[in-house]
């Protein structure tokens, strides 16, 4: 009997820009601490794009021709593009427009997705169900955020938490039960109220009153998300993992949402996983939104092996959250 087709990751790429911003340079602009921001939060240092008019269109576009390099294809292969992203270059079009004609997908369509730093996950889904209806044979998922356009850097709640870049995948059709199995997504639309870019949309358009009263920048309820990120992320994870008869044995990793090392353990925790299985890069990138999550990949892919079974697991704005679940389909030593 052939296996149903799924949709494997047959490459990864990504893109962080060289200026690091470091919690000793914080330190001189907020009354802030390294000591603090590590042990609440574990990031280090995070990476800002500079240069006049550099969108997200800028990390992602390298993230992409990456993933193609590495998979040994040509951009006008692409069939899809879809771009993760709560910081698109402007409000219209598509950032995942731009990067298309940046790239020369010429034979592409493309979208964004909104859903904050679930924005992979959701995406992800959404790019694996374009595979599983057989109509298309290359879709490219990019998370991709320039953090540093909504972070008011004079606010120290939220300015040392977050940072640019952009990671990217390669999705294609596979009839050997490798890719995406399976996938638990949530949301919570009373969230709005914790976490949110009040202004510069149709509810609050842009006018001098929104700029005098900052409200372009990132509000975040730091506390108040905290909890429900702990909740959301962990409880997703594990009924993810049980309703697929997976305990913590099963799983060769755990690529979470990098927001906080603490909410991060906490998952790894509920799902009775070995610290050593978890992904971790929020000490160097902080927290990249839509992009944590495949930098995760990128950073670890040598360390993937082909039958791996992983876990994907975010908590973000909206509230969005949830898991899913991936089975490896490569070794990148074999390549
Ligand atoms: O990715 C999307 C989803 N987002 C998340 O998952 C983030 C969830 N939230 C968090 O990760 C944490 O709540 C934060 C890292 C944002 C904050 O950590 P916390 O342990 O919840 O701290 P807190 O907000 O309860 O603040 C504790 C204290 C406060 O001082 P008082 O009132 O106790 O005197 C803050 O004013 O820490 C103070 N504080 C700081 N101190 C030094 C807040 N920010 C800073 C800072 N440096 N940067």
């Amino acid at each position: 009997m052939s296996q149903k087709m799924t949709a494997a990751i047959t490459a990864v790429g990504g893109w962080v820009p060289e200026d690091k911003l470091t919690n000793a340079d914080l330190e001189r602009m907020v009354d802030t601490n390294d000591e603090w921001i590590v042990t609440r939060t574990g990031i280090k240092e995070r990476r800002i794009l500079k240069g006049e008019g550099k969108g997200s269109s800028d990390l992602a576009a390298p993230a992409v021709l990456d993933l193609c390099r590495k998979r040994g294809i040509h951009p006008a292969e692409i069939d899809c593009l879809i771009c993760a992203t709560v910081t698109p270059d402007m409000m219209f079009p598509a950032t995942a427009n731009i990067i298309c004609n940046k790239i020369g997908a010429v034979n592409a369509w493309s979208f964004d997705v909104g859903a904050a730093c679930s924005g992979f996950l959701f995406s992800l889904t959404t790019a694996a169900s374009l595979i599983e209806s057989g109509r298309y044979k290359k879709v490219v998922l990019v998370g991709a955020d320039k953090m540093s356009a909504i972070v008011d850097y004079t606010d120290r709640t939220t300015c040392v938490l977050f940072g640019d870049g952009a990671g990217a995948v390669l999705l294609e059709p596979d009839d050997q039960g490798y890719g995406v199995l399976d996938s638990l997504l949530k949301v919570d639309g009373s969230g709005k109220d914790y976490l949110y870019q009040r202004a510069g949309g149709s509810a609050y358009p842009a006018s001098i009153e929104t700029v005098t009263r900052k409200e372009h920048f990132i509000y975040q309820a730091g506390q108040a998300v905290f909890k429900f990120a702990v909740k959301g992320m962990a409880d997703a994870a594990y009924e993810l993992m049980e309703r697929n008869g997976l305990t913590g044995d099963d799983i060769a990793w755990l690529v979470p949402h990098q927001a906080n090392k603490r909410i991060i353990d906490a998952t790894a925790n509920r799902m009775s996983l070995a610290p050593e299985k978890v992904m971790l890069n929020i000490e160097r990138y902080g927290n990249t939104t839509a992009a944590t999550i495949p930098l995760c990949l990128w950073d670890y892919e040598k360390d993937i092996r082909k039958g791996d079974l992983i876990v994907l697991a975010a908590f973000g704005g909206g509230f969005t959250w949830g898991a899913t679940l991936v089975r490896w389909a490569y070794d990148t030593a074999a390549r």
